[in-house]
């Protein structure tokens, strides 16, 4: 079993506020100096089973923006948000993809771009996204689950890059779809669901200044469980909407498949809105439970984004369009 060490820092060693500063320091020294984070877009610790990678090899990323849609809620811990998620094609246990995410290479990377668009190819993530662009979110992130966190991603607007392929007139919706690597994606061996996973937005909501691509959290790059390279955050929707390791967008007229509702589509739609009224039909989403805290707390609608996004359904009826 290989485990990579950091040379740097140990995950274990800093707290998340300590890094916080530290970044904001390193930052701060570092103005001016050109981003070479995403071509240095580093695979993360190789973790075998049992092991939670064990020190954060990643990049740090300088020149990040602030952004004025983050919100000012306390962070969850780095632990909390690389240890205990969702990635299915590692295991489907919260625990999984921490453990059994080290064998996956995350570098290089090629993102496709296909369909109804002007401009199609397969582009390198370097060239995929404008890393003058990042900028940080901090996000509340609201699983379907009814449990929370609030992250600091950083990434980049994915308005801006879908506006760079042109889409055609005709194109409505964008589907992106994850690598399908069994080999080193040992959760892709069995059928859990149909691989590889797929989502989709409406382009609207695809372009809304809200929907980002993330490519780090924490003021680093990404680890393989949290996503690497680059993945959807979408603050509005359940987590689920938000899909990780992307390779492709292709840009369509009619709604695309989308993992979960091909999974179950009495229990998840394409909208995939946070909305306290309408229960997922096995438990109730009107609180969640933020990790880390002991009390539940009530959901807000569209996540607590309402006031943007609100507009992007007016007319619709929520309940029918979950
Ligand atoms: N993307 C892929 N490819 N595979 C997955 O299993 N799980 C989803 C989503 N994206 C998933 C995925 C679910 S259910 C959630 S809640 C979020 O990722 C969790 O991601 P995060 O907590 O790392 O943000």
């Amino acid at each position: 079993m290989l485990i990579k060490k950091a040379p740097d820092i140990r995950w274990s060693e800093v707290t998340p506020e300590r890094l916080y500063v530290n970044r904001r320091e390193f930052i701060r020294a570092s103005s001016g100096a050109a981003l070479g984070a995403l071509g240095a877009l580093a695979g993360a610790a190789a973790a075998g089973p049992g092991v939670v990678t064990p020190a954060y090899a990643q990049d740090a990323l300088a020149n990040v923006r602030t952004s004025a849609f983050s919100t000012s809620e306390k962070l969850n811990s780095v632990e909390d948000i690389t240890t205990y998620n969702n990635f299915y094609e590692f295991g489907t246990d919260k625990s999984d993809p921490a453990r059994y995410s080290g064998r996956f290479k995350p570098k290089p990377w090629t993102i496709a771009v296909e369909g109804l668009v002007n401009k199609p190819g397969d582009y390198a993530l370097e060239d995929f996204i404008t890393p003058q662009a990042l900028e940080e979110r901090i996000y509340r992130l609201r699983c379907v689950e009814a449990w929370s966190m609030v992250i600091p991603w950083i990434g980049i607007p994915l308005g801006g890059v879908i506006r760079r392929f042109e889409p055609a007139p005709k194109a409505k919706f964008v589907e992106f779809t994850t690598v399908y690597r069994p080999s080193e994606m040992p959760g892709q061996r069995r059928p859990v669901l149909e691989w590889p996973y797929v989502e989709g937005l409406r382009l609207d909501e695809a372009t809304h200044p809200l929907s980002i691509l993330a490519v780090g959290l924490y003021g680093r790059t990404l680890l393989n469980q949290s996503g690497a390279p680059i993945r959807l955050v979408v603050p509005w929707k359940y987590g689920f909407k938000s899909i990780k390791s992307i390779v492709r967008l292709r840009f369509v007229e009619k709604p695309p498949p989308t993992s979960w509702s091909l999974q179950n589509s009495q229990e998840y739609g394409f909208y995939s809105n946070v909305n306290p009224e309408v229960d997922h039909p096995r438990w109730s989403q009107a609180r969640e439970r933020r990790i880390g805290e002991f009390l539940k707390r009530p959901t807000a609608m569209f996540n607590g984004y309402g006031d943007q996004v609100a507009g992007l359904y007016a007319g619709m009826d929520l309940h029918k369009y979950y």
